[in-house]
């Protein structure tokens, strides 16, 4: 079927092999390194074989989407999202949920960095279960019958159920709890500060909605799942030797069979 190659001499079929060499974009997708150091899972701590949609660690940017990186701080796994540091608690691939906690509020709740907890919509959503819990801080007066504690730092806050703005007070924050260990109905006037930390400190879940249909497209051809920073959008990495075939699936998959085949008739 490449007979025209075959039959042309050594001169033209080293022409030709240059000439594809020299547009050659099949290489990339059939990344020896890429599939190498996508290969490699991050773990940290509890957090183990933690692959594709994240990197970071011993995984380059072009293993995982952009806006989920894990870092490694010690034994503790954190994540940035829209600048706010959160430390990872757990992760089920599965259901692809990240269990995370705000990093801020890990030594108490009364000077958080004053940044609401939000998701990059494209990537993130909410899990179940959790509401908005604001904080407003920096109130002049208790404000009867708003549910508050008392700060040294940050004199009165003012607790309630959704995301709202400061009002009367300095700053809000906005932070997801779980519904069911808030120690508070709505009744009460004074909260109990230790519990309510608990409570933030519980975390909340995030679900990340990446397309991971066509990643396990990937792995079924034996490739490693991986981001193209180029693009915006997830690809898949082959390890060239000894699986060929696999790369077949992509749109240079013929110049790829020609290149490969021309060299071994030349060795020949
Ligand atoms: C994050 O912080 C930087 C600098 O403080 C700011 O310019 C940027 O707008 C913030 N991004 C978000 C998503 O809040
Ligand atoms: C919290 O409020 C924000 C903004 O109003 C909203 O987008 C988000 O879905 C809410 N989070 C939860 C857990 O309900
Ligand atoms: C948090 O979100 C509320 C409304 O959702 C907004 O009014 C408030 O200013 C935000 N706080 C910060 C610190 O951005
Ligand atoms: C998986 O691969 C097959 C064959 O190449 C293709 O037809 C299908 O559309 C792919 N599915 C996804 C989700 O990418
Ligand atoms: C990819 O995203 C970056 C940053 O968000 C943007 O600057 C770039 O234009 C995007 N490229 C494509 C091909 O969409």
């Amino acid at each position: 079927m490449n007979s025209w190659v075959l039959s042309s001499s050594p001169f033209l079929v080293s022409l030709f092999f240059i000439f594809l060499f020299f547009i050659n974009i099949p290489l990339s997708l059939c990344n020896e390194v890429m599939y190498e150091s996508c290969s490699n899972m991050f773990n940290c701590g509890k957090l183990n074989n933690i692959g594709f949609p994240f990197w970071g660690d011993n995984r380059p940017n072009s293993c995982g989407y952009p806006g989920l990186k894990l870092n490694c701080q010690g034994s503790v796994a954190t994540i940035k999202i829209m600048n706010v540091t959160y430390q990872v608690l757990g992760v089920n691939p599965e259901a692809q949920i990240l269990k995370i906690t705000r990093e801020d509020f890990s030594a108490g709740i009364c000077s958080p960095e004053f940044v609401n907890s939000t998701l990059d919509p494209t990537l993130l959503d909410f899990g179940i279960g959790f509401q908005n819990l604001t904080l407003a801080y920096g109130c002049d007066s208790p404000w009867i019958p708003l549910a508050q504690f008392s700060c040294q730092i940050n004199g009165f806050v003012h607790m309630k159920w959704g995301a709202y703005g400061p009002g009367e007070c300095k700053v809000s924050v906005v932070v997801p709890v779980p519904v069911q260990s808030i120690p508070w109905r709505g009744t009460e006037i004074e909260i109990d500060q230790s519990k309510l930390g608990e409570a933030i400190r519980e975390g909340f879940d995030v679900k990340w909605k990446v397309d991971t249909a066509a990643c396990l497209n990937c792995t079924v051809y034996k490739g490693v799942c991986g981001y193209d920073l180029k693009r915006n959008q997830s690809t898949c990495y082959y390890s060239s030797p000894g699986t060929f075939s696999t790369c077949v699936n992509n749109r240079f998959a013929s110049s790829q069979f020609i290149i490969l085949n021309g060299q071994h008739t030349t060795t020949t």
